[in-house]
């Protein structure tokens, strides 16, 4: 495994501090971090890992004025309950940093100075939405709209999260205010750009070319289609309070746009562990390796990197081991639906049970597709597993070498074949999960692991120590010896998934944690070394312990139906002639299909009586094409077309909303001629 790296530079992506950590954010990011940097301690690497909160950009000051409190209250409030979960949890942090400290401001301001100097920028006065109720200009989340890539009717100002793109405001379709749901009005504003487009062919030979085959498939696939369809300038600057101030005169108002600011917060938070920072940043050999979430990817892969380039003098991510996203039962998580396990609740309602959620959470990690966890699998998992495996073959091992010994480590005699083998594969393992580490596949290390201690208790129920220990007890002392020492290799190995339990293991076997390079040894324990106490590692999880976790979600899924219940106020009221300039009529569905590559789009073919004609219609995900065809709906006629996904839409199907958000079509209540008017 040799490397031409010195040391390595790991980040894990700053959480927004606008609400708690859940196990999707574990799952996706903190975890696979973790788990990598310990490994890399364990095999004596000189690492440093970075994560703090990001404290800055839309999302804070939105929960801000929900919870009516400033911007400052909410990030000191969540920043305090993320570094405490995050501790709690064992995640190894070097430093927990924030991106409202002093330094961070000052490194942010720099380093937009840096570029503005050397001339990176592209000053540009443009037209940028306006709330006239709110007075304000709509920024990133501030807005929403339809994605013109995928249809996603929610996408920000700044990226649609359903498909990942990264949009300026001003390519949303039908866009709309989060502050007062009014139609934007437009204004003169002026901002700083990068121009991406003077990096793409950079880009190009350095990730296409030059990442194809290491980097993740799905982070690649993103990358290259991305830099395909051709990179646009980005502004760096916002019209927003709260953020790091734009540091050039006559820009009161304006802050640096929160994805500027926010990774240059990883540089500040390792100028705040270490004075000797620069090296870890600047010095060719330090690999930087950025741990995030599939919605960071072109933050971090283009926009960042890019960014670095221009200011010169930094290295660029070696890898970006980004993940798909986890489900909870089923449905996506959410922060703002309180559908979530969070991490410091769970906490609670498990005390020590730690390393349970770490080893479920890698077991199932979105590692190359979306995941879903359940309560059900949990259980699963930590009984027919930890429980049943690794525990049980640790409990004999130990639990024997007292009764037989007295905890006296006894001496091999002549080996068998099968113990041959079972030394063999010992000794190999540490490579093999080494392997898949380095290769950020920690579902497939983990799954070696266990099958170490699988092979151990294999050996043990297949030898069967304790009937022979009346027959032949010399054979016994061979069988133990390598019981035991496989489990001193497993506790150097679980280390980096399950810390808790390796320290515990270490403990039983009174032995401490080794270096990686230690493990698979034969003779890890000296014969006559004397073992601590046996104790158990793992406890059964009930059925009523996870009955009430669901029980939870249900409660939620509840309140979450009755708050969605609260009808709409009804609307200021408009003239007879403002309503019959609508021309509805009823229709008839003649064709229905899927939009390729969207979730939510359908392609109808309608007869409207008047003629046969296209309407791209966001149903898809409440009706199968195949169900509607034939049946009536009342569709807008006179809606100017609009191109959808390349297709032309022409008119709109008029859709009743349910309290769950589902979609129901408005029907004539009797079979009408095809082209009959609503009125
Ligand atoms: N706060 C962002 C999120 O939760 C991640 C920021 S990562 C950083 O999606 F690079 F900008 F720091
Ligand atoms: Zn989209």
């Amino acid at each position: 495994m040799a490397e031409n790296y010195k040391r390595y530079t790991v980040t894990a992506a700053l959480p927004y501090a606008n609400g708690p950590v859940h196990i999707g954010h574990v799952a996706g990011v903190y975890l696979p971090a973790d788990i990598y940097v310990r490994y890399l301690r364990s095999q004596g690497r000189d690492v440093k890992f970075i994560c703090g909160s990001d404290e800055h950009g839309v999302p804070i000051t939105i929960r801000a004025k929900k919870e009516g409190v400033t911007p400052q209250q909410v990030v000191d409030k969540y920043h305090a309950l993320m570094q405490q979960a995050f501790a709690d949890f064992n995640v190894s942090f070097d430093i927990y940093s924030r991106t409202s400290s002093q330094t961070h401001h000052q490194t942010a301001s720099d380093f937009f100075l840096k570029l503005y100097n050397d001339g990176k920028f592209v000053e540009q006065t443009t037209q940028q939405y306006f709330d006239e109720k709110a007075q304000q200009f709509l920024a990133d989340r501030y807005i929403v709209g339809t994605c013109p890539k995928c249809g996603n009717d929610n996408a920000y100002g700044d990226q649609c999260e359903s498909c990942g793109t990264s949009l300026n405001a001003t390519d949303l379709i039908n866009p709309k205010s989060t502050l007062s749901g009014a139609v934007p009005v437009m204004r003169e504003t002026k901002h700083w750009y990068l121009p991406l487009n003077d990096y793409e062919a950079w880009l190009r030979e350095w990730i296409v070319d030059g990442h194809k085959g290491d980097w993740k498939p799905n982070v690649y696939g993103q990358c290259k289609s991305w830099i395909d369809q051709g990179l646009q300038p980005r502004a760096v600057t916002r019209d927003l309070d709260w953020g790091v101030p734009v540091p050039l005169e006559g820009t009161e108002g304006k802050v640096l746009y929160v994805w500027f600011d926010a990774p240059i917060g990883y540089i500040s938070a390792t100028k705040d562990l270490t004075p000797d920072w620069e090296t870890y940043w600047k010095d060719p050999e330090s690999k930087l390796v950025h741990f995030i979430g599939k919605d960071n990817i072109v933050f971090h892969c283009i926009i960042f990197p890019s960014m670095l380039k221009a200011h010169g003098g930094y290295v660029l991510p070696d890898n970006v081991p980004a993940n798909e996203f986890l489900n909870l039962e089923g449905d996506k998580i959410s922060t703002s639906r309180n559908w979530a396990v969070w991490l410091h609740e769970y906490l609670l309602d498990f005390p020590g049970k730690g390393d349970v959620l770490r080893y479920v959470l890698c077991a199932n990690a979105p590692e190359t597709k979306d995941n879903d966890f359940t309560w059900k699998d949990y259980q699963a998992r930590n009984n027919n597993e930890l429980l049943a495996i690794l525990g049980n073959f640790i409990n004999r091992a130990v639990v024997l070498t007292q009764k037989y010994y007295n905890g006296e480590v006894p001496a091999r005699g002549e080996l068998t074949d099968y113990d041959r083998e079972v030394l063999g594969v010992l000794e190999g393992m540490p490579m093999v999960i080494a392997t898949y580490i380095e290769r950020y596949r920690f579902r497939d290390a983990l799954s070696e692991l266990m099958n170490l201690a699988r092979l151990g208790n294999k050996y043990l129920a297949d030898t069967e120590p304790w009937k022979l220990i009346k027959t032949d007890e010399e054979r016994v002392k061979t069988i133990m010896n390598i019981a035991l020492q496989i489990s001193a290799s497993l506790s150097i190995l679980m280390e980096p998934f399950l810390p808790t339990s390796a320290q515990k293991l270490s403990n039983m076997l009174n032995h401490p944690l080794g270096n990686w390079s230690a493990a698979g040894s034969a003779d890890l324990l000296a014969v006559g070394h004397v073992i601590g106490t046996p104790e158990l590692m793992f406890e059964k999880i009930e059925d009523a312990a996870v009955e009430a976790q669901v029980q939870k979600l249900l409660d939620t899924k509840k309140a979450n139906e009755a708050e969605t219940a609260v009808v709409e106020p009804a609307k200021e009221n408009i003239s007879f002639e403002d309503f019959s300039r609508m021309d509805i009529r009823i229709g008839t569905i003649l064709e229905a299909e899927k939009v390729a590559k969207t979730k939510k789009l359908l392609k109808l073919k309608i007869d409207t009586g008047i003629d046969q004609r296209t309407v791209v219609s966001g149903i898809a995900e409440f009706f199968n094409p195949e169900e509607i065809i034939g049946q009536q709906v009342s569709i807008l006629v006179n809606l100017a077309p609009r191109e959808i996904k390349g297709i032309t839409s022409q008119g709109m199907i008029l859709m009743a909303e349910n309290a769950d958000g589902s979609l129901a079509f408005v029907q004539p209540s009797k079979a009408v001629k095809n082209g009959g008017t609503v009125s």
